[in-house]
C-alpha cells in the first residue's frame, strides 16, 4: 500500500470589509460603553460588510489571495470547502458560487456548517482527501457576514460580531511535516445556547418571526463562556498528549477569537507568551469561522510564522461544536 501523504497548508489569504464600527459608534446605537465592551470582551472595533456586497465577495477575495500566494491556477483545484453559517443563500452553496467566480470547474464544491468551529472541521475534511491521495489541491475558506444576522437592538450580542474571511490552500507532501493530528467534537444538547431561530424549515420567515426578531443571533453568553474555557484546554491536551508534546513546545496557539478573557485565561494557564497566542479580536471582533484563518494569515504576512513551527489551533462554537488541529508547519 502507498504511504499516506501528509497535508500542508501551502498558502493563506484573508479579506475584511473596509467599514469600521467602533465601540463609540455602538454607544450611539444601544445602551453600552467602550469601557464595558473592552473590559468584558477585548473588542475595540469590528468590520461590517457594505450594502451591495455579500459573503461571496469576501470569500472570493480571500481565496484569490491564497491561490496567488500558492501560485496555483484555480483550474487546478480539486475541491472547495467553505465553512460558513452566513452563506449568500440557503441554497445553492457559497462554494458553488465561488467555483463559478474562480472558473475552477474541475473542483468539487461543498459548504460546511459547524459554527465557529467551521474552519477546523473544513480543514480536517480537506485533510482526509489529501491524505488518502484522492485530491491534491483543496481550497478551504472560513467566512462570515455575521453583521447581517446581528440584532442591532440587542446590546448583549451586537457588540461582539464582525465580518471577514480567511482562506488556505492545502496540498500533499511526503516530507515529515504538515497536519500531525486533529480532534473534532460536538454536543448537540447545547444547540439552544447559540442559534438563529427563524429562517429555516423549523420556523420559516413570516411576519411574526420578523416582528419577534427571530432571524437574528440569540446567544447565552455565560454558558458558552464556561463551555469554551473547559473544552479548549481539554482539546489541546488531547492533541498534545497524542504526540507526546507539551504546550511549551508550541510556537503558536491560534484560539478562536470570541472573548479576550477566554484567550488570556487559557494562555496564562498554559504559561505561553503573548507572541505565541495571536489576538485579532480587538480589531475584528468575533468573525466566527474566519477568526483563526485570518489570524494565521496575519502571522504569515508579518513573517513570524515559518516552516518547521509547531502550530495548534482550537475553536468552539454553535452546535455545540469544538475541535483542534496540530500542524508542523
Ligand atoms: O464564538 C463562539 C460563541 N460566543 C462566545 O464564545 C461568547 C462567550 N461569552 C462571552 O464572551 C461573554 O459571556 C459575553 C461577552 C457575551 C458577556 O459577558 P459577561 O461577562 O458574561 O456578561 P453578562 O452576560 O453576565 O452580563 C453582565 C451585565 C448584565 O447586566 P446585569 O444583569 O449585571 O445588570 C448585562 O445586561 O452586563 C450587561 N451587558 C452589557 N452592558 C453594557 C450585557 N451586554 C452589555 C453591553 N454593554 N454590550
Amino acid at each position: 500500500m502507498d504511504k499516506m501523504l501528509n497535508t500542508i497548508i501551502r498558502s493563506t489569504g484573508a479579506a475584511v470589509p473596509e467599514t469600521v464600527i467602533t465601540n463609540s459608534d455602538l454607544e450611539k446605537m444601544v445602551d453600552t460603553s467602550d469601557q464595558w465592551i473592552v473590559s468584558r470582551t477585548g473588542i475595540r472595533e469590528r468590520r461590517k460588510l457594505e450594502d451591495g456586497f455579500s459573503n461571496i465577495d469576501l470569500t472570493e477575495k480571500a481565496s484569490r489571495e491564497a491561490l496567488e500566494r500558492a501560485a496555483l491556477d484555480p483550474s487546478e483545484l480539486d475541491m472547495i470547502i467553505v465553512a460558513t453559517v452566513t452563506p449568500d443563500h440557503p441554497t445553492p452553496s457559497t462554494s458553488c458560487l465561488l467555483q463559478a467566480r474562480l472558473k475552477a470547474f474541475k473542483a468539487a464544491a461543498v459548504d460546511l456548517s459547524a459554527g465557529c468551529t467551521g474552519f477546523i472541521y473544513a480543514l480536517t475534511v480537506g485533510h482526509q482527501f489529501i491524505r488518502s491521495g484522492a485530491y491534491r489541491n483543496v481550497l478551504v475558506v472560513g467566512v462570515e457576514v455575521l453583521t447581517r444576522v446581528t440584532d442591532w437592538e440587542d446590546r448583549s450580542t451586537c457588540v461582539l460580531f464582525g465580518d471577514g474571511a480567511g482562506a488556505v490552500v492545502l496540498g500533499p507532501t511526503e516530507e515529515e511535516r504538515g497536519i500531525l493530528d486533529f480532534s473534532l467534537h460536538a454536543d448537540g444538547r447545547g444547540a439552544q445556547l447559540l442559534m438563529v431561530p427563524a429562517g429555516g424549515s423549523a420556523m420559516p420567515a413570516s411576519e411574526e418571526t420578523l416582528h419577534n426578531r427571530m432571524h437574528f443571533i440569540k446567544m447565552n453568553g455565560n454558558e458558552i463562556f464556561k463551555f469554551a474555557v473547559k473544552v479548549v484546554e481539554e482539546n489541546l491536551a488531547e492533541l498534545m498528549n497524542g504526540q507526546n508534546l507539551q504546550p511549551e513546545n508550541l510556537d503558536f496557539l491560534f484560539l478562536h477569537q470570541a472573548n479576550l478573557r477566554i484567550i488570556d485565561h487559557i494562555r496564562k494557564r498554559l504559561k505561553l507568551s503573548q507572541e505565541k497566542v495571536p489576538v485579532n479580536i480587538d480589531r475584528f471582533g468575533n468573525t466566527s469561522s474566519a477568526t483563526i484563518p485570518i489570524s494565521i494569515h496575519e502571522e504569515i504576512v508579518a513573517g513570524r510564522l515559518a516552516e518547521g513551527d509547531l502550530v495548534a489551533m482550537v475553536a468552539f462554537g454553535a452546535g455545540l461544536t469544538w475541535g483542534g488541529i496540530l500542524i508542523k508547519w
